[in-house]
């Protein structure tokens, strides 16, 4: 069974292949409308099944117009709606599910979760986010790079914010696609210790841009923190908000990327965000090419 749990948990060639199937499917689009479908229709006759137990725009509407383009269908779950909310373990969840679809995406809270899902399915999972790791996004933001500037290996990564999910994948993704990793925030935000020996901290965010080749940032509330926790989060992160000031002191291609949704003027200023540093939309595009090559290496196909 392949899933898509994690990045350091894929075969860095098997990553490397599931840029290049994006790369090629986007390509192969040739500007055709977004309903149409792909000439190669690899989920033909498939049905996959999206669960959200937490809000999303991009991940819910880039899988589920990725099938489609390849010829498959989605049925949308909210995890409230499910028995999954009321009691069903996820174990017993996964195995009633893999008798109706062939393919599960899940966005859920507990990495716990995620695993016993990926663990009880007969059929291939694919992480759309838990509160540790956001691995899709990471590979959206791989290929989104490459697009614009060549190969990421060897490059600098720095993260100005919070240590968070994204921050986890991204470090990851470090090791895995072989570039330097920096995170620069606050102490107590630090990414958790299994990732220090994957990245570089530097607590002065003008230091730690110096020669960066990409520069991220996300949001410095999480959906899994709790609301309570936001104005002491905003204190310890003002100082790390990415802005034109900081942007100038990367190198003078650098760009800047951000998974969405973003807090315009809190993480990051308008002034980047729509400045001649951003990718931020062809990363959000991105996402849609990078998954269906995510699907595709699942299904074997
Ligand atoms: N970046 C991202 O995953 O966005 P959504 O929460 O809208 O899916
Ligand atoms: N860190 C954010 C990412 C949203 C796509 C969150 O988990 O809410």
């Amino acid at each position: 069974m392949t899933h898509f749990l994690d990045i350091h948990k894929t075969d860095p060639a098997d990553l490397r292949r599931i840029i290049d199937t994006a790369r090629k499917m986007k390509d192969n689009r040739d500007g055709r409308p977004k309903g149409a479908a792909d000439d190669e229709r690899p989920l033909e006759g498939a049905m996959v099944a999206l669960i959200f137990e937490k809000p999303s725009t991009r991940t819910r509407v880039s899988f589920d117009v990725g099938v489609r383009q390849m010829g498959g269908q989605t049925m949308v779950l909210s995890g409230a709606d499910m028995q999954l909310g009321h009691g069903e373990t996820i174990a017993d969840t996964a195995r009633v599910l893999s008798r109706y679809v062939d393919l599960i995406m899940i966005r859920t809270f507990e990495e716990a979760t995620l695993l016993e899902m990926a663990d009880h399915a007969e059929v291939p999972v694919i992480n759309g986010l838990t509160n540790r790791t956001h691995p899709c996004q990471i590979m959206a933001d791989v290929m989104t790079y490459e697009e614009h500037r060549g190969p990421i290996k060897g490059r600098k990564v720095v993260w100005s914010g919070d240590g968070n999910n994204v921050f986890a994948s991204f470090a990851h993704a470090a090791q895995q696609f072989d570039f330097e990793m920096v995170f620069t925030g606050p102490e107590p935000l630090d990414p958790e210790p299994a990732l220090r020996g994957l990245i570089t901290v530097e607590r002065d965010p003008a230091k730690a841009v110096a020669d960066a080749d990409l520069v991220v940032t996300d949001t410095w509330v999480s959906m899994h923190d709790p609301q309570s926790a936001k104005e002491r989060r905003h204190n310890q992160l003002r100082g790390y908000q990415v802005n034109a000031e900081l942007m100038a002191r990367a190198r003078p291609d650098a760009l800047f990327m951000h998974c969405l949704p973003a807090h315009r003027e809190d993480e990051v200023t308008s002034e980047v965000m729509d400045g001649p540093h951003s990718v931020i939309w062809d990363e959000a595009e991105n996402r849609l090419h990078a998954q269906k090559a995510i699907m595709r290496h699942c299904l074997g196909l």
